[in-house]
């Protein structure tokens, strides 16, 4: 990999430009840009000073070493197949792919082409994550207990209406799949896998294909158990929180910050601009741009990927058994 790395954005709408800021801010020259939306291609393109590419060959024909797929979640596993089967490594948004077969798929092109596959999940390269994390690995928490994760969004019908949003198709769940993955993603992050999973869906409020409620429990592998407790139907929202206790400590985490640590001296968690939890246009780079600073040293060899397809993967394995959980009224003890 040349230290130059080029890159390309594929989708032009509203999480494209946070890729481009966040890689911009790691150094990486972003050449264009395609969308099927040919017009908002080019208008983004004309805003921040790249090309747009008219077709998937014209964008291929532009040799880049990385490509960021940010369209539609159910387009992301054809996309990172064909990208890499084509040379390129790819950064994918959450979530990596709404079903096993097609995490499966990822990760065997992955392996077979050799190039790098890296899923967003911006929260795992905050402040606090680091620091909770570094608090769990060197046992500061004891034996943790309990980890239940709230998350009380609301997002209007217009968030839905008329686009792939809340279908089955596109993106592959609701309330779980599309928000709450985020927070889902950061438990198994510091607890592992859940072993065991019983959970309900519901679509309570909004006009929409997939679950605008869910709620689940869960029994990690070291036999903590948790709760999830997640909506996008709620109009008086609240903050995403997660809550941990141990035996010797515990800690609340709202959105991404640090609000409070008994039994421990944390520090860190410092909130970034990433405060969309009411409002999902609005949304700062930040965190992105952390995660893209591991990703450029993995291209460049520097360091190994820290978020890697197989830890994305197993976040949507989890999403998955809830929602066959749901379907079935049996625990799920998702395959490893
Ligand atoms: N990490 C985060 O916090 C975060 C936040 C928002 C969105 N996302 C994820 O980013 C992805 C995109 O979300 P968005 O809100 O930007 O969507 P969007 O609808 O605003 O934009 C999607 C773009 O993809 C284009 N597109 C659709 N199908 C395509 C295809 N097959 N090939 C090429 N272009 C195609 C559309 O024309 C549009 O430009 C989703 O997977 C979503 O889950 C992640």
């Amino acid at each position: 990999m040349r230290t130059n790395i080029k890159a390309v954005l594929i989708g032009s709408g509203m999480i494209a430009g946070t890729h481009l800021a966040a890689m911009r801010g790691n150094g990486i020259d972003v050449a264009g840009v395609y969308s099927l939306d040919t017009a908002s291609a080019v208008r983004f393109a004309e805003e921040n000073g790249i090309r747009a590419y008219r077709s998937p060959e014209e964008l291929l024909s532009d040799a880049s070493d990385l490509a960021a797929i940010c369209t539609p979640s159910g387009t992301h596993a054809d996309l990172a197949v064909s990208l890499m089967r084509s040379g390129k490594s790819v950064v994918v948004e959450k979530p990596i792919a709404l079903t096993s077969e097609d995490c499966r798929r990822i990760l065997e092109a992955e392996r077979e082409t050799g190039r790098i596959c890296a899923p967003i999940s911006q929260l795992r390269f905050s402040e606090t994550y680091r620091a909770v994390k570094t608090a769990v690995e060197n046992g500061a928490f004891g034996r943790i207990l309990t980890a239940s994760l709230s998350m009380k969004y609301w997002r209007s019908p217009e968030y839905y209406a008329g686009t792939w949003r809340g279908t089955k198709a596109m993106d592959g769940g609701g309330a779980l799949m599309n928000q709450g993955i985020h927070g889902i993603d950061v438990m198994c992050g510091l607890l592992g896998v859940p072993t065991r999973i019983s959970g309900y869906v519901a679509t309570l409020c909004h006009d929409i294909e997939v679950e605008d409620s869910a709620a689940a429990s869960l029994v990690f592998p070291s036999g903590a158990l948790g709760v999830i407790d997640a909506s996008t139907a709620v109009r008086h929202a609240r903050p995403r929180r997660l809550e941990i206790c141990g035996t010797r400590a515990s800690v609340t985490i709202e959105e991404d910050a640090l609000v409070s640590a008994e039994g421990i001296d944390l520090t860190g968690g410092v909130p970034t601009a990433n405060g969309n939890w009411k409002e999902p246009s609005a949304f700062g780079a930040d965190l992105h741009t952390a995660q893209y600073r591991n990703i450029t040293a993995a291209l460049r060899g520097e360091e190994p990927l820290r978020y890697t397809a197989r830890d994305a993967a197993d976040t949507v394995r989890v999403i998955l058994a809830v929602y066959e959980s749901a379907a079935t009224g049996k625990t799920v003890m998702p395959d490893a």
